[in-house]
């Protein structure tokens, strides 16, 4: 099993606040990890620092994807390294439609094939909306995994891809994300994702590997994520009995 990325003592602070404090994790080519935490632990703030986003600057620590030290690289090397993120809350972008940010980002993807994914995901009468121009929380979610799906990056970080989606939609985005990775067909060895999720919903459509608990800026534990998201049922976050 190889590499695919590595976080080293990872320290970041927005603001005032100390939100990353020594992150360290790794991950190989073709795995899937879950990150769970309390609102406000960090998570979202880690994936947006991995990503590359300016207001993230490393204050400590270092970056490594696909064997290169990228901490110091921007946000557009790193999706052409292949990043690819979808956000908690994503922006709207009036003027521009869903159709049009499709075709400039997928860059020459088949046509046919867009439409076949955006009629998967139950986006077609969205095509011609502006990007987000009030979508409901799951057509959110599923307008940024249909942008990842057209990018098709090599390791995705999913921001709560469950949060404001009802049950019907949950399976639609799990089989999303499980098509983003390839592992609906031949487990794909290239790829990977960071999922975080409050709800652990997303654990019955993606094959996960390991998960994690963030805490205050800190990775408390990690493993099973079945067994993780039990026990934080269980005792909550706290008392993460696994991680002993
Ligand atoms: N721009 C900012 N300035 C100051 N504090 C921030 C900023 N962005 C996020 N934070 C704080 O950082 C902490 C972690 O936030 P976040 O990463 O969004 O947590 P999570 O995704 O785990 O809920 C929170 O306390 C949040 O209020
Ligand atoms: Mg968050």
């Amino acid at each position: 099993m190889q590499e695919m990325l590595r976080v080293e003592d990872l320290w970041l602070s927005l603001g005032e606040k100390q939100v990353l404090k020594g992150v360290n994790f790794s991950m190989n080519y073709g795995e899937i990890h879950v990150l769970f935490g309390p609102n406000g632990a960090g998570k979202t703030s880690l994936i947006m620092t991995m990503m590359g986003f300016p207001r993230y600057k490393v204050e400590r620590g270092r970056i490594y994807f696909k064997g290169e030290d990228i901490t110091d690289k921007d946000i557009y090397e790193r999706a052409r390294l292949g990043m690819g993120i979808s956000f908690q809350r994503p922006p709207t972008v009036r003027g521009v439609t869903l159709r049009k940010f499709i075709e400039i980002i997928s860059d020459g993807a088949d046509r046919e094939e867009i439409i076949g994914i955006a009629e998967k995901l139950n986006l077609l009468d969205h095509l011609d909306r502006g990007l987000n121009e009030g979508f409901s929380g799951g057509e959110m979610k599923r307008s940024e995994l249909f942008q990842l799906m057209v990018q098709r990056p090599n390791l995705v970080f999913i921001d709560e891809p469950e949060s404001g989606v009802d049950l019907e939609n949950i399976a639609l985005v799990g089989e999303a994300i499980n098509t983003l990775l390839g592992k609906d067909k031949v487990k794909d060895p290239k790829r990977g994702a960071i999922i975080i999720t409050h709800t652990g919903y997303i654990l019955d459509y993606v094959n996960a590997d390991k998960g994690y608990i963030i805490f205050d800026g800190r990775i408390l534990c990690g493993g099973n994520p079945r067994d993780i998201l039990s026990e934080v049922k269980k005792n909550g976050y706290r008392k993460c009995a696994v991680c002993r």
